[in-house]
């Protein structure tokens, strides 16, 4: 028997209970041979510690993220806590051997990203990031309408983030308002997802101008003290290709009456499509027809055409959820792993479009990703557009 791979998740919140859930269920719905060993988590707080073990059913738990990374039972690192410890945590996971799956943002700015990268890269490691949603099969068959030319040729896009967890100046402060824990912000937080997926499809943009902004500049924190948002609650951005297409983004965590409300629209010269996340299991597409009176956006629900629907359920409409696309996330980057046909979604190296991709984001999106945030945050700055560099 093949020993199984051991996993050590480092945080015990919301994130970490997903990827928990998710490393459950891999090898039921995945693949048999894609199960793990929940060899140890880890949380500075014992109680917290002590509820995740037990509720998981870890063999260890430590209040220290370096006892995690150190013990030999660990082959893959999953990175779960604040996005201040990320870069550390991930470099020291890479320089002691151990695969790596990081959350976003994996590092502050992209010469982070870019030393994470290289090093996985030099060590020969396997590594991956939670962009979740690019897990969806809706956004798979998005990949495919472009790849296929469906489209024809792209002109534009319009993507939103948008929630309003932070729209009520009641709302407490946490670690995500202080920018020395949580990042930019919106910017990052939410806007890596966006452009995660803009990145994936069109590849890294030539220039962008943004803006950023904090709307509630205070908050009390859980002992009622009155504390600085430094973080920004929402941004906006345009971003241009040098082929010509271009577009809008938008985050923001305090859009009123928004829960996740995730939008992207592509417009090409034969038709467009778009994928809403509030509508998870459904994408619209328009295509030009012939008899123009029949013309109009479709609405196709995802079902067992569409990759890695069948494994949950061979009936269309039923719908997937959050949990189910980290599940499909987490399976094929097992599969990378394992060397198995789970690491791409055709089970060959090309989608049906011809083109090769990856069904799951790593340590170089992140790093392409992260160099549109930081030019979207020079620019905020400078209130200039910024060029891109492009290698
Ligand atoms: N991909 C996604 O869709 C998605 C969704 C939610 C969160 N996230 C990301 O996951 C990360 C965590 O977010 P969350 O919402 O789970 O936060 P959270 O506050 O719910 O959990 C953070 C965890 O980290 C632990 N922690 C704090 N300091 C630590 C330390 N020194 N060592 C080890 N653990 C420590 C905390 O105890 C807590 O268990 C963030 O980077 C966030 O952006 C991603």
């Amino acid at each position: 028997m093949t020993k199984k791979l051991g996993i050590g998740i480092i945080g015990a919140g919301y994130i970490s209970c997903a990827h928990s859930i998710a490393f459950n269920s891999v090898a039921a719905i995945m693949q048999p041979n894609l199960d793990v060993n929940f060899a140890a988590c880890c949380s500075p707080f014992p109680e917290e510690l002590a509820e995740f073990k037990d509720r998981f059913n870890f063999d260890a738990g430590y209040e220290d993220w370096r006892d995690l990374v150190n013990d030999p039972a660990v082959d893959l690192v999953i990175i779960g806590s604040p996005p201040n410890l990320h870069f550390e945590q991930a470099k020291l996971a890479l320089e002691k051997g151990k695969h790596l799956l990081a959350e976003k943002p994996v590092a502050f700015n992209a010469d982070e990203c870019k030393v994470l990268y290289e090093l996985a890269k030099a060590n020969n490691l396997h590594n991956a990031v939670g962009f979740t949603y690019m897990a969806n099969p809706g956004m798979f068959l998005a990949r495919e309408l472009i790849a296929e030319k469906k489209l024809g040729e792209i002109y534009s896009f319009n993507g939103h983030f948008l929630v309003d967890d932070f729209a009520y100046p009641d709302k407490p402060w946490h670690w995500s308002c202080d920018e020395k824990i949580g990042g930019y912000g919106t910017t990052d937080d939410l806007g890596y997802h966006i452009v995660g997926k803009l990145v994936t499809l069109f590849g890294l943009p030539s220039r962008t101008v943004g803006c950023r902004q904090t709307k509630v500049a205070q908050r009390k924190d859980s002992e009622g003290n009155i504390r600085p948002v430094t973080s920004d609650d929402m941004a906006s951005a345009i971003l241009e290709y040098e082929n010509g297409i271009s577009g809008i983004i938008q985050v923001s965590r305090t859009a009123t009456g928004r829960d996740q409300f995730i939008h992207l629209e592509v417009n090409g010269s034969k038709g467009s499509f778009i994928l809403d996340m509030e509508s998870m299991n459904e994408i619209s597409i328009f295509l030009r027809e012939e008899d123009k009176r029949l013309e109009g956006f479709r609405r196709v629900m995802i079902g067992p055409e569409h990759k890695n629907y069948s494994r949950f359920c061979p009936a269309a409409g039923h719908g997937l959820g959050f949990n189910d696309f980290i599940i499909i996330q987490n399976g094929h980057f097992l599969g990378e792993i394992a060397g198995t046909s789970e690491g791409t979604p055709e089970g060959t190296p090309e989608g049906r479009g011809g083109e090769t991709y990856k069904a799951i984001a790593d340590l170089e999106m992140a790093w392409k990703v992260q160099k549109v945030i930081d030019a979207i945050a020079t620019s905020s700055d400078t209130e200039k557009w910024v060029d891109l560099a492009q290698n």
